[in-house]
């Protein structure tokens, strides 16, 4: 399916983004986890996270939905107990198809692997089939689970259960979904678990296992001349895990489209609500004030643990800048809008130490630079980002998604944007996380 994206007039008015799909996927795997029930309010309904609602109920959790509007769903779930998918599964092996989730594929592994006598076989679509997992097997190997993958590094992902026993894991590459696999098997294993993380990454994964009763203390790391303040998170085993009732905020990422396209589009103002402001999350907005773009946050009181507020974006000028290795994790699914803000800016903008790009949804430096050069911007590809010169606008012409939610997305953004308009062809995979994105698009350019 193919989407069709023209310059548009301003964008103007309000906005209530999807809720968070990080956020998601975590309530849902800490409410199949929990005893007892768990209750989530405003639970992203997309692709990604109806695979994990599937996987919990391919575990036992007992859920319920209850539809509130096209993008959130309140959910009812009765977990199965820390320790219960090892009693469910006893000898055989059970496969889970994770479909296109990352976030699934990485979490859930650390929950089975400390599931003693059960195993399990994770695998999913095309996509997810070229996703690294020796990330997650490695640390939970270490830890004493029996986990293996194709070519030692692709899934299908087959975890086999064990005792484990706690390590202090120093990640090698800054990722959040390999932090909070360690950290749930973490839960299940003998003493205490330690991530030592080089940059903050994402830290829903904490607030939420705090709020669930588990022993989680976070502490930084010295700043050493190459490095700044990482983070140390460890947890210890647990019994039970009690989430009170969740409530999502609206995904600061899908948000980001939005943000970003009144930027860019000529006498638009844009104010997204309800969005959440963790600061783990919103490294964009830090590159936005450096560019000069007019970015206003309205803080309102955090709940459920999770910051959250309005952001107000009007259209201006825009100045380039660099993006280095400490602020790629806050802004990581973001890195794609840097390279087309960077086309409108004035100079060189630069994102450097962000090779984990090449391992998204699809190598999101090949084809973030292949496609926006294609529409007629001066990019570069670098081995661990881009640069992009500024060129005071855009052409337009045919995007192809890959099959990537957030490039379809950006395809779209760019098209409002440029002088010719885009194509984009796949724009189904917006759908991955935001399945209304093309009608709250068109609210905001309606006349
Ligand atoms: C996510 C973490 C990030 C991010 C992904 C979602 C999460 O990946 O890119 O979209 O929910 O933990 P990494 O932690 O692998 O960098």
């Amino acid at each position: 399916m193919s989407g069709r994206f023209d310059s548009s007039g301003a964008l103007r008015g309000e906005l209530r983004p999807p809720p968070d799909k990080s956020i998601s996927h975590r309530a849902a795997l800490l409410g199949a986890m929990a005893d007892g029930e768990t209750a989530i309010s405003r639970f992203l309904r997309s692709e990604d996270t109806a695979a994990t609602l599937r996987a919990a109920t391919a575990l036992g959790a007992a859920i319920d939905e209850e539809r509130r509007s096209d993008e959130a769903v309140d959910v009812r779930m009765r977990g199965i107990g820390l320790r219960g998918p090892g009693e469910g599964a006893p000898g055989e092996e059970t496969r889970i198809d994770v479909g296109n989730a990352g976030t699934l594929l990485r979490l859930l592994p650390g929950w089975l692997a400390g599931q003693g006598g059960g195993s399990w076989m994770l695998d999913g679509d095309e996509s997810i089939r070229r996703r690294p997992v020796d990330r997650v097997a490695e640390p939970l190997s270490a830890m004493g689970a029996a986990v293996s993958c194709r070519d030692g590094r692709l899934p299908p992902l087959r975890v086999e259960g064990a005792s484990l026993a706690g390590i202090e894991y120093r990640l090698p590459v800054a990722s959040a979904q390999v932090k909070s696999c360690v950290l749930l098997a973490g839960l299940l294993a003998e003493g205490e678990t330690t991530v030592v993380e080089p940059v903050p990454t994402r830290d829903h994964t904490e607030r939420m296992l705090a709020g669930a009763g588990a022993d989680v203390r976070v502490g930084e790391t010295s700043v050493t001349v190459r490095a700044p303040a990482g983070r140390r998170i460890t947890v210890r085993r647990a019994e039970r895990l009690e989430p009170g009732p969740v409530e999502v905020p609206g995904d600061f990422s899908s948000a980001a489209f939005a943000i970003v396209a009144a930027l860019l589009v000529r006498g638009s103002e844009v104010r997204v609500a309800g969005v959440g402001l963790n600061p783990t999350r919103i490294g964009l907005l830090g590159i936005l004030r450096r560019m000069g773009a007019a970015v206003e946050v309205i803080e309102e009181p955090p709940s459920g643990g999770e910051p959250r507020g309005s952001v107000i974006a009007r259209h201006g000028p825009l100045t380039a800048t660099r993006v280095g290795v400490a602020e790629v994790p806050t802004a990581i699914d973001e890195l794609p809008l840097v390279a087309l803000l960077g086309c409108f800016a004035d100079g060189a903008t630069v994102v450097e130490g962000a090779e984990e790009l090449r391992h998204k949804e699809s190598d999101r430096i090949a084809t973030v630079v292949g496609e926006l050069r294609g529409l007629g911007a001066d990019v570069e590809e670098r081995p661990d980002g881009f640069t992009v010169r500024g060129t005071g606008g855009l052409r337009g012409g045919r995007l192809e998604s890959h099959r990537d939610h957030r490039l379809a997305m950006l395809g779209a953004i760019a098209g409002l944007a440029s002088r010719e308009g885009v194509e984009v062809a796949g724009m189904e995979s917006a759908a991955v996380s935001y399945p209304g994105f093309e009608s709250d698009l068109e609210t905001l350019t309606r006349r």
